[in-house]
């Protein structure tokens, strides 16, 4: 959601800022901008649309000279997407320039007291205030007028900042929303995410909440908003630079959807040790784990998803109770946390703003958060009290698969863990489901070789008005999930219903030939699915049924059958989410859809 990149060195500033904004493209965006200074003024050109367009516009660059620019990437807000709403935004002198992510929560006063003192306003967006702001503030040091901003403004930004009296600086600020500063020998790089610079450097600074980064051609200085000098530690990244490529695939969904045997494994084995679950970054002794009440598991999208199967796990296998909320339910529903309860945040962008407001709600009153977090050292993974990393590494395409698969793991892991201190499963069943959980990585290898046959399948569908998936328990769970995937990328309309609650409403909108999905892996739902199954055949539907191997009675009763290998029922999820989100991704590529970047939809949510 909104992407920024900046660069002030020795090499011309427009190629590199496109090729940065072009590794965040994936976090969503309706048009495109960039600001360069020329030697004699700052030009900016803006163009609507898919970044290819302000490429196209400036040659690749090659129209906007200049070794100190900004570019950013909008995703809407204030204003509709077009190029005078797009960033970046001039003051009036056209001297300083400004690119925002995020949202300035008091713009409209802010506006009306520079408008009162004369400031004329030229786009409908909340960023604009801060440009002409800095402009009445400025006096000759950008720094000081930076701060001053900074303490008139409320609500989260990532800014990048030129000023063109001082061509030889360029200035990075952030409260909320990510940004992170790089160097090497050419210069010095802004951006949001890190896969934006990876092709430069890989020594990178994650800039805190309200700090300002004052950088040259050659070096940086961190300052707090009261101006005083910050000492700072790089990381040094070691990602394969790969993994933010598309290696060969036709899109980075279906290249991280191969990833899941590798994300699962990487997630899983570092945790387990001599048949033992080790989850040592909790930092909790078993006496504190014995002493938890409750658990309240709260996230977002496909997170949520994710949640809600820990749920079912958790419950199941350690018997604590869990309430699972929408993050941006539970910030405002004043929850009633009782001592005792633990609450866990889970987000693979670790920045989604609604979880983050969550865990502040958590902690300001007293509660201990944990993280399941996929970007390390992001704002969620900083502020928890605990961090258990899915190690997914970066995922690109919007609809999450691999992180979100990762987060499975590490919901399994922690209800074992708290089963294990609880002592609430005999140790021969614990020591299976160690067992089962080591077949995962294969097991999904497995159905991901199934890959044909669900395009096939899938191609059946690209004209389809609607698609319904239903379930029972952790198989509600799932449908969730696999509703999600196909709408958000294929624009079919499709809903999740509990099974046993079809008959309450879903169940009218079923004509001839509309496509149930029923997921079916749930022995001691099963037959009480598999009657929902012949209900909605009665009334029409074609029923493809997601079952275990070994169900093969389920063939007299649905259209077609995808079988999932045998595991704990607990970890059902892990497999059975495979064909689902192959078969949303085959029916997105069969209608033709942008499917790592779907209309409307961002990566990272940094807005409420
Ligand atoms: C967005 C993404 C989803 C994701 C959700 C939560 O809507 O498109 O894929 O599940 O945000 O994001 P998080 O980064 O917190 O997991």
């Amino acid at each position: 959601m909104c992407g920024i990149v900046g660069y002030i060195g020795t090499k011309e500033a427009a190629p590199i800022i496109l090729d940065g904004l072009s590794k965040l493209e994936y976090r969503g965006y309706d048009s495109a901008g960039m600001a360069v200074y020329d030697g004699h003024k700052i030009n900016i050109s803006k163009s609507v649309g898919r970044l290819k367009v302000l490429e196209e516009l400036t040659h690749g660059g090659e129209t906007m000279k200049g070794c100190v620019g900004i570019g950013h990437t909008r995703w809407a807000t204030h204003g509709a997407p077009s190029t005078t709403n797009a960033h970046p935004h001039f003051n009036k002198k056209e001297t300083i320039c400004v690119v925002h992510n995020g949202i300035i929560e008091n713009y409209i006063a802010l506006r009306r007291k520079l408008t009162a003192k004369g400031y004329e306003f030229v786009s409908e967006t909340d960023t604009e205030v801060v440009a002409h702001l800095l402009d009445y503030y400025y006096k000759g040091n950008p720094l000081e007028a930076i701060t001053k901003v900074l303490h008139r403004v409320e609500g989260s930004y990532a800014l990048g900042v030129v000023f063109a009296e001082h061509p030889d600086q360029l200035f990075a600020v952030r409260k909320d929303s990510p940004l992170i500063v790089g160097q090497n020998t050419d210069g010095c790089y802004i951006a949001s995410d890190v896969p934006a610079v990876l092709k430069y450097t890989r020594k990178v600074y994650y800039v805190d909440n309200q700090e300002i980064v004052r950088l040259r051609g050659d070096h940086m200085h961190f300052y707090t908003v009261d101006e005083e000098e910050l000492e700072k530690e790089a990381v040094y990244i070691d990602w394969d630079a790969n993994a933010a490529e598309k290696a060969g695939y036709e899109h980075f969904m279906l290249k991280e959807m191969y990833e899941q045997p590798k994300t699962v494994t990487d997630t899983l084995s570092p945790r387990i040790q001599d048949d033992d679950i080790v989850i040592e970054e909790l930092n909790m002794t078993d006496e504190e784990l014995s002493a938890i009440k409750k658990i309240h598991i709260v996230a977002c999208g496909s997170a949520y998803h994710a949640g809600m199967t820990g749920k079912y796990v958790l419950e199941g296998l350690a018997r604590i109770p869990v309430e699972v909320d929408l993050a941006s339910e539970f910030r405002y529903r004043d929850p009633i946390l009782e001592e005792g309860a633990m609450v866990v945040v889970i987000s693979q962008s670790g920045e989604t703003a609604d979880t983050l407001a969550a865990l502040r709600e958590a902690k300001k009153r007293g509660f201990r958060v944990l993280g399941i977090v996929n970007v390390v050292g992001s704002s969620i993974a900083r502020e928890a009290d605990s961090v258990m990393y899915t190690w997914a590494g970066p995922e690109i395409a919007v609809a999450t698969t691999k992180a979100y698969s990762a987060q499975l793991i590490a919901l399994y892991l922690l209800a074992m863990k708290f089963a294990n201190v609880r002592k609430t499963v005999a140790q021969e069943e614990m020591k299976e489901m160690l067992e089962d959980l080591k077949k995962l990585p294969d097991q999904i290898e497995l159905l991901l070789g199934n890959k044909k046959r669900i395009q096939r399948f899938a191609n059946r569908y690209v004209g389809a008005k609607d698609i319904f998936f239903v379930g029972r328990g952790i198989d509600y769970a799932i449908s969730l999930e696999g509703s999600l995937k196909l709408k958000e990328i294929s624009y079919i309309h499709s809903e999740a219903y509990a099974a046993g609650e079809l008959k309450h409403g879903t169940i009218s909108l079923i004509e001839e030939g509309t496509l149930v999905a029923a997921v079916a892996t749930q022995q001691h739902l099963y037959a009480k699915t598999v009657s929902n199954m012949v209900e909605v055949k009665a009334r029409g539907a074609f029923v493809l049924a997601v079952t275990n191997e070994g169900n093969h009675d389920i063939e007299k009763v649905a259209d077609y059958v995808i079988y999932i290998p045998e595991t704990h029922p607990l970890f059902a999820n892990s497999l059975a989410i495979i064909p689902l989100q192959l078969f949303g991704y085959y029916v997105a590529v069969g209608k033709g859809c942008d499917v790592d970047k779907p209309r409307n939809l961002a990566k990272s949510v940094t807005v409420e």
